[in-house]
């Protein structure tokens, strides 16, 4: 089972997304459904979800972890604010090459700024507190890693949205009824949604749509 939720509710769901997408957008997804057998854009329901997000906060600056192929910056740059500002973070040259092509024929070169590399390390390289969203959607098995930085990066009452972190639903099984190579990204996802869960930094949620997305709000200063 490649979806978490019943594909009647998903479907039906998908049928009111109605994101007014540019044709470079339906192009990208157009591409990715021939070529791709999972689909490593995000999914409808989770674009949908984000642009509520981001239509609350108004960000100026949003980091994502995982460019793949430009998409989500696309999407997400229609929901900043005047003259704000996307970083996303990629490691594979192949992604890395798509992402400009599809970057620079959107005309976005200036809003949106990719950093090669891995995000291991070029997360460490970013100024502290400088994000008001943090997108993650890279290596699931890294999120647990990567999330102290995420903290530090995100502004305080900012937001981190994390996607993929139910993992087709395995998250919610118990470890021996799930494949052995896949216990570790299962251990670690749980360890993820646990720290999250009970942060004294964040405030979260777990939502089941798409492969499952969760919400964090970083606890303001004056607020703890
Ligand atoms: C699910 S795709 C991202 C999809 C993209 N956010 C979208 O919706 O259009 C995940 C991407 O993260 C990248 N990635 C995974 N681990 C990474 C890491 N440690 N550092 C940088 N990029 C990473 C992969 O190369 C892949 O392109």
């Amino acid at each position: 089972m490649s979806e978490i939720n019943y594909s009647y509710i998903v479907e039906y769901i998908r049928a009111l997304h109605e994101v007014p997408r540019s044709s470079l957008l339906a192009n990208i997804e157009h591409q990715i459904a021939i070529e791709a057998e999972t689909w490593p854009i995000i999914k409808p329901e989770v674009a949908d979800f984000i642009k509520v997000q981001l239509s609350l906060v108004q960000p100026s600056t949003i980091l994502e972890i995982g460019t793949a192929v430009g998409y989500s910056s696309i999407f997400m740059s229609s929901y900043l604010k005047e003259g704000g500002k996307i970083t996303t973070l990629e490691r594979f040259d192949y992604m890395l090459r798509q992402a400009r092509k599809n970057i620079k024929a959107a005309g976005l070169e200036d809003t949106i700024e990719i950093i090669e590399g891995d995000a291991a390390i070029t997360l460490t390289q970013l100024p502290s507190e400088s994000f008001d969203v943090i997108f993650m959607d890279c290596a699931k098995g890294q999120y647990i890693n990567f999330l102290p930085e995420c903290i530090r990066l995100l502004k305080p009452n900012g937001l981190l949205i994390t996607d993929n972190v139910l993992h087709k639903g395995t998250v919610a099984r118990s470890r021996y009824l799930i494949d052995r190579r896949q216990r570790t990204t299962h251990s670690r996802l749980r360890e993820f949604l646990w720290t999250i869960t009970h942060s004294d930094t964040l405030r979260s949620s777990v939502i089941p749509i798409g492969d499952g997305v969760a919400l964090s709000y970083k606890i303001g200063g004056t607020e703890k």
